[in-house]
């Protein structure tokens, strides 16, 4: 198979892009040939950046012969359009989370990618980071037994940090369910096995001016016998990453004072209409937006504190890798943390395009990471037991070397 590399259209130039330009400047596993987004002034930035070509509709970028894959990174509600468009003209994709917000558009996703016979990964989100993948490669290799426990809990701003009107509001996608939770549940079923069997689940919409779920706990049980309890609060005054080496969520050194700072920031906004402006200036092209900082080697993106407590052991995973508690003690484990921030999705994406392999983070896999995201939100509403139908086991052993 070729070893040139991917040849990648990208579809949506915001916040999500804007995370991953530190991967796409840095890893020559891909090559960025064009794009498209309505901001005029991102498409400009685009080509002054990667020499590539920005095209005027989603179309014209989907039909570009130069394009061998799409990363579509547009809001929520428009991956299924986006999905069977790049289908339909024969592109892989790549889809950030959450893959769509109903599992109706997350079949249709499938179906139009099996029928175009194109490979379809879901990412980024934060069950990539290396420590997450060395503590399922410490599980799979078997000295500590069968997953029994895993906890997980992340407090953040991210209700306060700026957004777009549809991000408020839970029937488009919005709230920590659809955003943050994808990212939090992927991590626990990769860890716990999989396959949920209930989910019982209470959220907090706590803020009247910020009409969304801003907040979770969640109680899962897996056909495995593990259960999980995944809490979620995003009212921006207590930072885990305190907890976490005083590393934020991307990897770098974090200012504890960092949601204050959030708070005051948006008291400052006069109305939607501002702070959607506001979030899209941050983003790459915009008037506002910073160029990535540099970062620090030794340490991985991470989702905040994880537990997993096995037959003979607990793992919490770290910045730099997962700390062993078992019955020798306790010791470190380093995670292998490339120099490239999120070189782990291309990783994936890699060993799919150019190697045939299937994908871990793959449209079932997905969609029975939203079917759990859905199940905490009815349980949240209905206060009863939702039982998920379409969850899949994570693909057996990720590599053999742990
Ligand atoms: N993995 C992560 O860390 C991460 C972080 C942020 C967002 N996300 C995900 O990325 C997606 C986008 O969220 P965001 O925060 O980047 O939003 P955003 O508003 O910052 O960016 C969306 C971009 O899409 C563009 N866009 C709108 N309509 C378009 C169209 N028809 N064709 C092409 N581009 C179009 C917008 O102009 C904007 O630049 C969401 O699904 C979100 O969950 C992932």
């Amino acid at each position: 198979m070729s070893a040139a590399p991917i040849r990648l259209g990208v579809l949506g130039l915001g916040r999500a892009f804007t995370l991953m330009l530190p991967t796409f400047l840095n890893d020559r596993r891909v090559q960025l040939v064009a794009a498209f987004d309505p901001r005029a002034s991102a498409c400009a930035q685009f080509e002054q950046t990667f020499g590539g070509i920005a095209r005027g509709s989603p179309e014209a970028l989907c039909a570009d012969p130069q394009v061998e894959w799409i990363y579509i990174a547009t809001p929520h509600q428009m991956h299924a359009e986006h999905v069977a468009l790049a289908a339909r003209h024969g592109k892989g994709v790549l889809v950030e989370k959450p893959m769509a917000i109903t599992l109706d558009d997350c079949t249709r996703m499938i179906e139009a990618c099996e029928r175009a016979n194109v490979p379809l990964i879901i990412g980024h989100s934060h069950s990539f980071n290396a420590p997450v993948l060395l503590a399922r490669r410490l599980i799979d290799a078997g000295d500590f037994g069968q997953v029994r426990l895993v906890h997980a809990m992340q407090y953040t701003d991210f209700l306060y940090r700026p957004r777009r009107p549809e991000e408020l509001d839970t029937a488009r996608g919005g709230g920590v369910v659809f955003s943050q939770a994808a990212h939090q549940i992927d991590i626990v079923r990769l860890l716990a096995g999989g396959l949920t069997t209930h989910v019982r689940a209470s959220t907090g919409a706590w803020d009247p001016s910020r009409p969304t779920e801003g907040a979770f706990s969640a109680l899962l049980n897996f056909a495995n016998g593990a259960f999980a309890s995944v809490t979620y609060n995003g009212y921006g005054f207590y930072d885990t990453d305190v907890l976490m080496d005083g590393m934020g969520e991307l990897g770098l050194p974090k200012d504890p004072g960092a949601h204050h700072h959030t708070r005051a920031r948006l008291a400052a906004v006069a109305d939607e209409a501002q702070e959607a402006a506001m979030k899209a200036e941050r983003n790459f092209g915009g008037s506002l937006f910073v160029p990535p900082a540099p970062r620090v080697p030794d340490a991985a993106q991470h989702f905040g504190p994880v537990l997993v407590s096995c037959e003979r052991g607990d793992l919490r995973l770290t910045p730099r890798g997962v700390e062993v508690i078992d019955a020798q003690g306790r010791r470190f484990v380093d995670a292998d943390i490339a120099p490239v921030p999120r070189a782990e999705v291309i990783d994936e994406l890699w060993s799919v395009a150019r190697e045939g392999a299937q994908p871990l983070h793959g449209g079932a896999w997905s969609r029975a990471t939203l079917e759990v995201c859905l199940a905490i939100l009815a349980s949240g509403r209905q206060a009863v037991d939702i039982m998920p139908t379409l969850q899949v086991a994570v693909r057996p052993p990720l590599t053999s070397d742990a």
